[in-house]
């Protein structure tokens, strides 16, 4: 970490704002529906979230459900529809990319793919140098010490003989270690992991998972774990929000969500994991009965209604359940809660009005 970023950290946290702080988040996409009829894709409506320098927060849920649209609005390589990004207390919803640099040196992502997200004509070297060129971050001297450091961080030990090797003679799991190579040598505070684990042989996972721990320990980093698998973010995060059709539908410590669900989702979601065979699970795709959701049809009241074991007639598909905090800690969104013993976070409301997203960084709508 840098003095200035030492600075900002401490006095972020001296006022007691979150490092990173998602607020009632919509992101929603113009999409082409069937002929010509266009449709709005609600990836995200109302996520609120906050996460703080070494701490992990799990986002789980199904194929879908708005996860890497909630970690690209994170990282604000997408501009939401509605609500606000914030970092360190400071609103950078709508800063525009030339005055985005200070954000993005903190905050970086790993992602999914290690086959197609590094760069088949770069060398190791150069594409984990690559962000300290774009941020211009020492002579070319001090950059290729940094790329050993951060080769040496990832386990790709001797650093020197990787530097000058392409990522196709690399195993997946090497890939994705250049990859986090190349997101610490900036040493953020923030780092997004989409799904980092689930294209990687299994013999490898467990591995990567220790990796990132170790990082963060060392260097207080705070990550965004994106998974499918709620088993699994049980030894990786602390603590877990499921999402479903673009909302936070559960929220609290992982080993309570897993060990005691609330949301008839959470439930589901448990029953859907195979059993554990650590061998494939990560590869499954969770596949819960009813018909699959989608975000370019939310149903109305709550969204999870239609496939929901437990819906009430008259209630569940006419009204929007509360956010209801069940403990400091714990919060389910659901009328089964929404009770007087529970503390309403967020009355029944009607969802918000369809809006047309137009305004993106970097993506076409
Ligand atoms: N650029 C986009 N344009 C239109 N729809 C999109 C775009 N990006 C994502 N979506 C849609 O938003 C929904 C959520 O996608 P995503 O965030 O990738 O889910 P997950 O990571 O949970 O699988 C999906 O229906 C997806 O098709
Ligand atoms: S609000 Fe009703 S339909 Fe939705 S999860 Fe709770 S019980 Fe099921
Ligand atoms: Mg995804």
């Amino acid at each position: 970490m840098t003095e200035l970023q030492a600075a900002r950290a401490a006095t972020a946290q001296e006022r007691g704002v979150p490092m990173l702080e998602l607020r009632d988040v919509a992101m929603h996409f113009r999409a082409r529906g069937r002929g010509f009829r266009s449709t709005t894709v609600r990836a995200l409506d109302g996520v609120t979230l906050t996460l703080d320098r070494g701490e992990t927060v799990a986002i789980v849920g199904e194929s879908g459900c708005g996860k890497t649209t909630l970690g690209r609005v994170s990282l604000r390589l997408l501009r939401p529809t509605a609500g606000q990004v914030v970092f360190d207390g400071e609103d950078v919803t709508r800063t525009p990319e030339r005055r985005l640099k200070p954000f993005r040196r903190r905050a970086q992502g790993i992602f999914q793919d290690p086959f197609t997200s590094l760069d088949p004509y770069m060398t190791i070297g150069q594409i984990v140098e690559e962000p300290l060129v774009i941020h211009g971050a020492g002579a070319a001297a001090a950059r290729r010490e940094r790329v050993r450091w951060a080769l040496d961080e990832v386990r790709l030990r001797p650093a020197e003989d990787f530097v000058d090797r392409f990522p196709h003679l690399l195993s997946g799991g090497q890939r994705q270690r250049v990859g986090i190579a190349r997101a610490l040598t900036l040493t953020p505070d923030y780092m997004l992991a989409d799904e980092p684990v689930s294209m990687i042989d299994a013999s490898s996972r467990a591995e990567i998972l220790a990796l990132l721990g170790e990082l963060q320990e060392r260097h207080r980093i705070g990550y965004l774990y994106i998974t499918h698998d709620i088993a699994t973010a049980r030894h990786f995060a602390p603590t877990a929000a499921v999402m479903y059709l673009g909302r936070i539908v559960e929220q609290g410590p992982t080993r309570q969500l897993i060990s005691d669900p609330l949301h008839p989702y959470t439930k589901g979601l448990l029953n859907a994991v195979p059993e554990p065979d650590p061998a494939n699970r990560l590869a499954e795709r969770i596949v819960l009965p009813g018909e699959a959701p989608s975000p370019a049809n939310v149903p109305g009241g709550c969204r999870f209604h239609p496939r929901c074991p437990a819906f009430m007639a008259g209630l569940c598909d006419v009204v929007p359940p509360p956010i209801v905090r069940i403990d400091p800690l714990r919060s389910v969104e659901c009328h089964l809660y929404g009770d007087d013993d529970h503390q309403r976070v967020r009355e029944a409301e009607p969802p918000p009005d369809d809006t047309e997203n137009t305004a993106q960084d970097g993506e076409t709508v």
